[in-house]
């Protein structure tokens, strides 16, 4: 195996890590999430998010990956041993689980990118047997689409994709990503400037920023905030240390983990124009579920433009379909390099399983519709099982190795140690001890008491906790009540059973000749 790859500049670096974190986040789950908590209720605890949680912990996990050149798992294990490595693992297998339908719903952007060339807005179309009739387009194109059996090679070529960009490793993702990223900016601007000029569009931006203080006292809006930015900015996902492993010893990974989250949250809050403006202009209201915005809301504010209908939609949907598969590729390429570092093991067979393994996943959500197309139709969209997935992988696991991470290095590693290792040996400065107080204390404690009030909160509304599936659907007595209580089992059971596994399967030494040594970027 030849030696360990390197980015080839650093702007290769910043443009990779700010294509895995915009995302679908960015767009879907912001607009979403800033519609459900109040507009101007939300960017307050939002900055704040961004600020305590969002950059400090985006600084302790490139400084992690960078400082021992490793990926997670592995730059965990040297920190602290094995309980390092072994939520190093954790987090990958809880992203893991995101990432299978995550890329579901790419196989279904995909499928709707199809569609914007033409038939997403004709009149009429064939329609399935789903149980609400007269839907309007693109409403009736995707339920359509969900129930085909295409929407799996959907799919299967968002999988192909994202393996083929991780085929070279840092090579091939830095050419993808200097060519995804500023065309996603590119095609967002033109939709911003579309949506700002509408008649109206002004009143949904001023919607986004006119502060609500009053939501603000709600734990709930707080939780939203953390997850977003966590969801966000890829944390606790595992990957971005494997991303920052990849840089040369001489790199200041503060000053990328600053550039990465300014990036990100511009996109994000520039994205919130776009979207609101929309909906304000067409006097759309998105109802409760986040994907039924993306999916069914915004197309039909697009079939409503005056003019150009079909460049606009395909305008949305590739930018979708761009930004998504930007965030994917840093999945494959944590896993990859975790078990390339443990292993050495060839790329094109981690890939190969990767690829395996991430179709068969994604199955699990996209073949429900395909088999019974009412299942979209009964008002669930059919998507009761990837919320409760969701649910778990997303409100939980993430900011459970968050917490995990911060835990392990400021107290078993010490923070101290880590700064100083950070900054060549100096005292921490003013700044640093900033840091150190929130990584040490802040954060941990702040997530954990989101978390518990979130599991409290969902434990005490009865349904297995799953507060936002109706319970007449899954709730105690339903047909599908098992599944309910299934997940959590799996969910939990699977991540923590595959990562110890991962952990206690012995490595391999590095075959001889493996150079580590990295150039300086130019
Ligand atoms: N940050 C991404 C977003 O906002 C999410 C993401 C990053 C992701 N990496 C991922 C999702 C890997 C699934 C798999 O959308």
């Amino acid at each position: 195996m030849a030696q360990r790859q390197a980015w080839g500049s650093k702007l290769g670096f910043v443009l990779a890590a700010s294509g895995s974190a915009i995302g679908l986040g960015n767009i879907v789950f912001f607009g979403a999430n800033a519609y459900k908590y109040g507009g101007g209720a939300f960017y307050v605890p939002y900055l704040i998010a961004l600020a305590v949680v969002g950059i400090p912990v985006l600084m302790l996990e490139f400084g992690i990956g960078h400082s021992r050149q490793k990926a997670l798992p592995g730059a965990l294990r040297d920190m602290v041993g094995a309980p390092g490595e072994f939520v190093g693992w954790w987090a990958l297998m809880n992203s893991g689980i995101i990432s299978l339908y995550y890329v579901t719903l790419l196989g279904w952007v995909l499928g709707m990118l199809i569609g914007a060339f033409g038939p997403l807005w004709k009149d009429v179309h064939p329609t399935p047997a789903y149980a609400m009739e007269e839907l309007p387009n693109p409403v009736g194109y995707f339920f359509d689409t969900l129930s085909q059996p295409s929407s799996l090679v959907n799919v299967a070529i968002v999988w192909l994709l994202t393996v083929l960009i991780c085929s070279k490793g840092t090579k091939t993702i830095e050419a993808a990503v200097k060519f995804f990223v500023p065309a996603m900016w590119l095609m967002m601007i033109v939709l911003i400037v579309r949506g700002l000029t509408l008649d109206g569009g002004w009143d949904g931006v001023m919607y986004l920023f006119n502060p609500d203080f009053s939501a603000m006292g709600e734990a709930e809006v707080w939780q939203g905030a953390f997850s977003q930015i966590c969801f966000s900015l890829s944390l606790g996902f595992g990957l971005m240390s494997a991303y920052a492993s990849y840089l040369p010893k001489d790199a200041n990974t503060n000053n990328f983990a600053a550039q990465t989250a300014l990036l990100n949250c511009s996109f994000e809050y520039v994205a919130g124009f776009a979207i609101f403006s929309m909906l304000f202009a067409f006097a759309i209201v998105p109802t409760a579920s986040t994907l039924s915005m993306t999916f069914l809301v915004l197309p039909q504010g697009i079939a409503a433009l005056p003019a150009g209908v079909q460049v606009f939609g395909i305008l949305f949907f590739l930018l979708l379909l761009f930004a998504g598969l930007s965030s994917a590729i840093s999945l494959v390429e944590g896993v990859c390099s975790a078990v390339i570092d443990k292993w050495h093991v060839s790329r094109k067979l981690v890939l190969t399983c990767a690829f395996g393994i991430g179709f068969l996943g994604s199955m699990m959500f996209a073949l429900p519709q395909v088999i019974d197309p009412t299942l979209s139709g009964d008002g669930t969209l059919g998507l009761t099982l990837l919320d409760l997935f969701d649910n778990k992988a997303f409100g939980y696991g993430l900011l459970l190795a968050v917490v995990a991470q911060c835990v392990l290095v400021a107290w078993v590693y010490g923070i101290k140690r880590f700064v100083r290792e950070r900054n060549g040996g100096r005292e921490p400065t003013l700044f640093d001890k900033g840091f150190m107080v929130l990584v040490g204390g802040v954060i941990p404690v702040a997530l954990l008491y989101v978390l518990a009030s979130q599991a409290w909160s969902e434990f005490s509304s009865g349904v297995y906790g799953f507060k936002f599936v109706d319970p007449a659907v899954i709730g105690g007595e339903g047909e599908w009540a098992w599944l309910a209580a299934a997940v959590p089992l799996v969910w939990l059971g699977g991540t923590v059973g595959l990562a110890l596994m991962l952990t206690l399967i012995k490595g391999r030494p590095a075959p001889e000749g493996v150079d580590r040594k990295q150039e300086a970027l130019p």
